[in-house]
């Protein structure tokens, strides 16, 4: 890529930029992936001097002793405006243009990815500030970056998406989900097609259920105010499990192309049941889904002690739900989603549980079921629980479950896994769309949801308030109603 970059990250002080944007971009520098002719430029609206924004949102780079991180930051320069000051972006539009015609053998022609990070409520204003202002003059790419949330259901998925595509075309949009650019996620193509062992056995012949789990040790602590007005449903359920749902359950694309994974997907998600409330048990467990929120322990605030959640809100921070896949392959075999904030661990993991072994004369009932393991993080591993005879001299010979394992930090030794958003940075800057997420799959996303969504906005169903750090009481009890088995242990 020898064209120039520039890099436009509008909401740039505010927390992903400095998390997460900042050291991707440092990360991808470091490795050289990205044009030598690389401007950032950081857009947002306090009007902070450079050296005060560079040191407070670059504080998170580990600096590589390869490469200098005062190098990186002189790339970076700070944009001070209003999102919906029609002027600032004809003063960003200009910069950039001066840039272009500074750099070497450039023409004054450049390619401009602008990521957005920014409240729902200007996301119209810079979408249409860029379409008007910031498009990259003929030989060059402009690119939008999308941030979640699209939307919060269908009808405002579509009103927005109307926005989006009547400026820009699909092709320029990269609506990101960063669990897409996760390691052990962008191998379950791997996993299924490239290894004889697993397709064979995929399907409702050997599996009894399969469980997506995303647990954070943390709460809201203080950020509670937007999170309220999302919950747990929106906020992980309705895109970043449903995207690893999709990977583990789609049917093989005809090839790994961006067109022709949407149509894997879409076709998944299309037979899928749209998910309804139903009634309650008395808990927090109702037809389709269970909530809970949790609430103090110990030393740990509950969610209604966050400053910025309104009193008495009822806003899930856990939820479980199961997907129905109406398809030859998957009838029957339940899909449990559950994710939860303030839980004791943070984890993401896929559990593809087996049927158990039929009787055999020789083994007799063997009582153990074989589980394959994704662990997304932390310490990214594939695992397999197996039964194994217990090593010893014996009159009977013992079984005991065994794991066997692949850790990525062992098998990989010292390979770089890098951060999700590394990947989705490179992959925009190559146009390559097969890891973000299209329209005709949100659409789809949205139709699943939606009814419960509002069925909860409306109706407010008690959560089940269950201590930090513990599960919701009546959650094992719903889940097992549902054909679903969760091992004791995680692993
Ligand atoms: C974000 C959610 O999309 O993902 C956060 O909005 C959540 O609530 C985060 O904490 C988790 O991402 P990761 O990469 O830390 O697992």
């Amino acid at each position: 890529m020898s064209m120039p970059l520039t890099v436009v990250i509008f909401g740039a002080t505010g927390d992903l930029a400095k998390k997460k944007l900042f050291p991707a971009l440092y990360q991808l520098c470091l490795h050289k992936h990205l044009p030598r002719s690389l401007d950032i430029v950081g857009y947002g609206r306090s009007d902070v001097n450079l050296p005060e924004f560079i040191n407070k949102q670059c504080a998170g780079i580990k600096e590589d002793p390869q490469y200098a991180k005062h190098l990186f930051t002189s790339r970076i320069r700070f944009h001070a405006g209003g999102y919906d000051e029609d002027e600032s972006y004809a003063r960003l539009a200009a910069s950039i243009c001066e840039y272009e015609a500074t750099q070497p053998a450039a023409n004054g022609i450049g390619n401009r990815l602008y990521f957005l990070s920014v409240p729902p409520s200007v996301f119209g204003a810079v979408v249409d500030a860029v379409s008007k202002h910031g498009r990259a003059p003929a030989g060059g790419f402009t690119r939008l970056m999308i941030e979640k949330p699209f939307g919060r259901d269908s009808g405002t998925f579509a009103e927005l998406n109307q926005l989006t595509s009547s400026c820009f075309r699909e092709s320029q949009l990269f609506r990101l989900d960063h669990y897409l650019g996760k390691e052990v996620i962008l191998n379950i193509p791997t996993l299924r097609w490239a290894n004889q062992i697993f397709e064979p056995v995929w399907s409702r012949q050997y599996i009894e259920s399969v469980q997506l789990t995303f647990k954070e040790d943390l709460g809201t602590a203080g950020r509670g105010g937007y999170f309220d007005s999302v919950g747990i449903i929106r906020d992980i359920i309705q895109n970043h499990l449903l995207q690893a749902f999709m990977w583990l359950a789609m049917e093989p694309p005809t090839a790994m192309s961006a067109a022709e994974i949407v149509k894997a997907k879409v076709s998944l998600l299309r037979s899928v049941s749209t998910l309804y409330l139903g009634d309650g048990d008395g808990g927090g467990g109702f037809g389709s889904v269970f909530l809970g929120q949790y609430s103090r322990h110990g030393d740990e605030p509950g969610y209604l002690d966050d400053k910025t959640v309104p009193a008495g809100s009822t806003c899930p921070t856990f939820a479980a739900c199961v997907l129905e896949v109406n398809t030859a392959r998957w009838r029957g075999v339940p899909f449990l989603f559950t994710a939860g904030k303030g839980m004791d661990e943070r984890v993401c993991e896929l559990r593809v549980r087996f049927k158990p072994q039929p009787h055999n004369a020789m083994m007799g009932i063997v009582g153990h079921q074989n589980e394959l393991v994704m662990r997304i993080q932390p310490d990214e591993a594939l695992y397999i629980i197996s039964v194994a005879k217990e090593p010893g001299i014996t009159a009977e010979q013992v079984r005991k479950p065994v794991v066997m394992d692949m850790s990525y930090a062992q098998q990989f030794t010292g390979a770089y896994l890098g951060d999700a958003y590394e990947r989705m940075f490179l992959n925009c800057a190559r146009g390559d769309q097969s890891l973000f997420v299209s329209e005709a799959e949100l659409f789809e996303a949205w139709r699943i949801f939606t009814p419960l969504l509002h069925e909860i906005d409306e109706r407010r169903p008690q959560p089940v308030r269950h201590p930090f750090g513990l599960y919701p009481r009546g959650y094992h009890e719903w889940v097992a109603a549902r054909g679903v088995t969760i091992r004791e242990t995680w692993n």
